[in-house]
C-alpha cells in the first residue's frame, strides 16, 4: 500500500463496530435463551473466527449486510465441535472460550495462528483450573490447548496479576456454570463490557471499584445488541485528524465507555482539539467526536490509564512522534503479549521513519518534534501497527510503503477506503 504526505482530511465518517462487543454479543447470545439481532457487528476476521467456532458447536447464525441473528441454545446446550476449534488471530475468542469450555460436558481443543500459539494462556488456565476445570497445553500453558468435560466447576476468589478484560472475562464466564459466587479483583479497572452485556441479559453481576462478582445462574435472556463503532478504530483518525494540519473530521456512533476513553483524555493532555457532540447511552455510551488539527505537546502515559488505552497505545506513539518534546509510557509491559511485541514493532518502525523512540522495560520514550520521512513499514502481522504506521505515514515527507497491509482485516477491512475518502 502506498501512501504519501496528507492534504488536510476532512469528512464525516463512521468506523466498523466495537470488536470487543462484538464478539461478546455472539458469544452471550450463543449462550442466552432465545434470538439476538446483533446490529452494527464487525465484519472484522477476528469476530468471523467467533461466529465460526460457535458455529461448529451447533449454534446457527444467520449473516447479513444489516445484521448478524443468533439462535441461542442456552448455557448448556452448545455440542461437541467435530475437530478442534480454530480461533485465528483473536485473543479475544481464545481466551473467552477457555471460560466458556471450562464450563461444557464435552472435552474440546482449540488453537490459533502463530500469534496466538505464542501468546500467554496460562493466566487464564491457572484460574480456571482452580475452579477445578481439567485443561492440557503445549508446555502447560500454550495454544492448542484441550479443555475437558465434566467438572463442576467451584466459585473462587481470585486477584489478578494484569489488569485484563479477557481473563476478567473467561474467569466471569467460567463463574456462570460454578456452584457458587466468583469474585474477580484486578489490579486496575479494564473495559466492562461483559460485565454490562451479562448484567443485560439477566446475570447478577456486581461491580465495585476493582472488584467483580458474579453469581451463576439457570440461564440468560436473549436481547438485541446495537453494537457501537469502536473507538479503537476511531483512534486511527483521531491521531491523523489531529496531527495533519488543517485536518477536521466527525467520527458518528464512536462507544465510548470510560473503561476504553483514554485515548481521548491522553490526546486532550497532549493539546488535541476533540469535541464530543450527540452523547447517548443504550447499554454503552456513545456520541460522535469531532477532531480538529492542533500542534501537540509530549505527555506521560502510564498507571490506571494503560487498561483504558492499551489497544491505542501504538497510535498514541505516532502522536507523540508528531507531538514537541518527550512522552514516556511506561507500565504497558503487556503490549509485549498483543499480537505482535508492540513496544518493540512501535519502536522500530518510528526509528524507520527518523524519529527519535526508544525501549524501555516497560514502555518507550519517544522525543517528538523530529521532521519524519517516508519509509517501506513493517506489520509484524499485526493490523494495529499497520494502521498505526499508515497513520504515520500521512505525516512523513515523500513515499512511503506499508509492507503487508491486508493485515488490517483484522479490525478493520475497510481501513485504506476510509483514510482515501477522507483525502489521505
Ligand atoms: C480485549 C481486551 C484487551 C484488548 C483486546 C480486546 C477484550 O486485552 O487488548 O484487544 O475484548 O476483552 P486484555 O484484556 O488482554 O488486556
Amino acid at each position: 500500500m502506498q501512501l504519501s504526505q496528507a492534504k488536510p482530511l476532512r469528512g464525516t465518517i463512521t468506523v466498523p463496530g466495537d470488536k470487543s462487543i462484538s464478539h461478546r454479543a455472539v458469544m452471550f447470545g450463543a449462550l442466552a435463551q432465545g434470538t439476538t439481532h446483533i446490529t452494527g457487528f464487525l465484519m472484522g476476521e477476528d469476530c468471523l473466527s467467533t461466529i465460526d467456532c460457535f458455529r461448529r458447536m451447533g449454534v446457527s447464525i444467520e449473516v447479513s449486510d444489516a445484521e448478524v441473528v443468533v439462535h441461542g441454545v442456552g448455557l448448556h446446550g452448545l455440542t461437541p465441535p467435530a475437530q478442534s476449534l480454530y480461533t485465528g488471530n483473536s485473543g479475544t475468542t481464545t481466551r473467552l472460550l477457555c471460560g466458556i469450555l471450562a464450563g461444557q460436558n464435552f472435552d474440546v481443543s482449540l488453537s490459533g495462528d502463530a500469534s496466538i500459539q505464542k501468546r500467554p494462556m496460562g493466566r487464564v488456565i491457572a484460574p480456571l483450573r482452580q475452579m477445578g476445570a481439567i485443561i492440557d497445553g503445549v508446555n502447560g500453558n500454550y495454544c492448542p490447548l484441550t479443555i475437558h468435560a465434566g467438572t463442576q466447576l467451584h466459585g473462587i476468589e481470585y486477584t489478578m496479576p494484569v489488569a485484563s478484560a479477557q481473563l476478567k472475562s473467561a474467569i466471569l464466564l467460567a463463574g456462570l456454570y460454578a456452584d457458587g459466587p466468583t469474585c474477580v479483583i484486578e489490579p486496575a479497572p479494564s473495559r466492562d463490557h461483559t460485565e454490562r452485556m451479562l448484567r443485560a441479559l439477566g446475570a447478577q453481576v456486581e461491580s465495585n471499584g476493582c472488584t467483580v462478582r458474579i453469581h451463576p445462574l439457570k440461564d440468560l435472556q436473549a436481547k438485541d445488541i446495537a453494537v457501537p463503532a469502536d473507538i479503537s478504530s476511531a483512534a486511527f483518525f483521531l491521531v491523523a485528524g489531529a496531527i495533519v494540519p488543517g485536518s477536521e473530521i466527525t467520527i458518528q456512533n464512536v462507544g465510548i465507555n470510560p473503561t476504553r476513553t483514554g485515548i481521548l483524555d491522553v490526546l486532550r493532555d497532549m493539546g488535541a482539539d476533540i469535541t464530543m457532540t450527540n452523547v447517548r447511552d443504550d447499554m454503552e455510551p456513545v456520541c460522535d467526536l469531532t477532531i480538529r488539527a492542533s500542534k501537540l505537546h509530549g505527555t506521560t502515559i502510564g498507571g490506571d490509564l494503560i487498561p483504558r488505552l492499551i489497544d491505542e497505545l501504538p497510535v498514541l506513539a505516532v502522536a507523540a512522534a508528531f507531538a514537541e518534546g518527550e512522552t514516556r509510557i511506561c507500565d504497558a509491559q503487556e503490549l509485549k503479549v498483543k499480537e505482535s511485541n508492540r513496544i518493540a514493532a512501535m519502536v522500530t518502525e518510528l526509528t524507520r521513519a527518523g524519529a527519535d523512540a526508544e525501549e524501555t522495560e516497560d514502555g518507550m520514550i519517544i522525543r517528538g518534534g523530529k521532521p519524519l520521512h517516508g519509509a517501506a513499514f513493517e506489520t509484524y502481522h499485526d493490523h494495529r501497527i499497520a494502521m498505526s504506521m499508515a497513520v504515520c505515514a500521512l505525516g512523513c515527507t515523500g513515499e512511503s510503503e506499508i509492507v503487508n497491509p491486508d493485515v488490517v482485516a483484522i479490525s478493520y477491512p475497510n481501513f485504506f477506503d476510509t483514510l482515501s475518502a477522507l483525502g489521505g
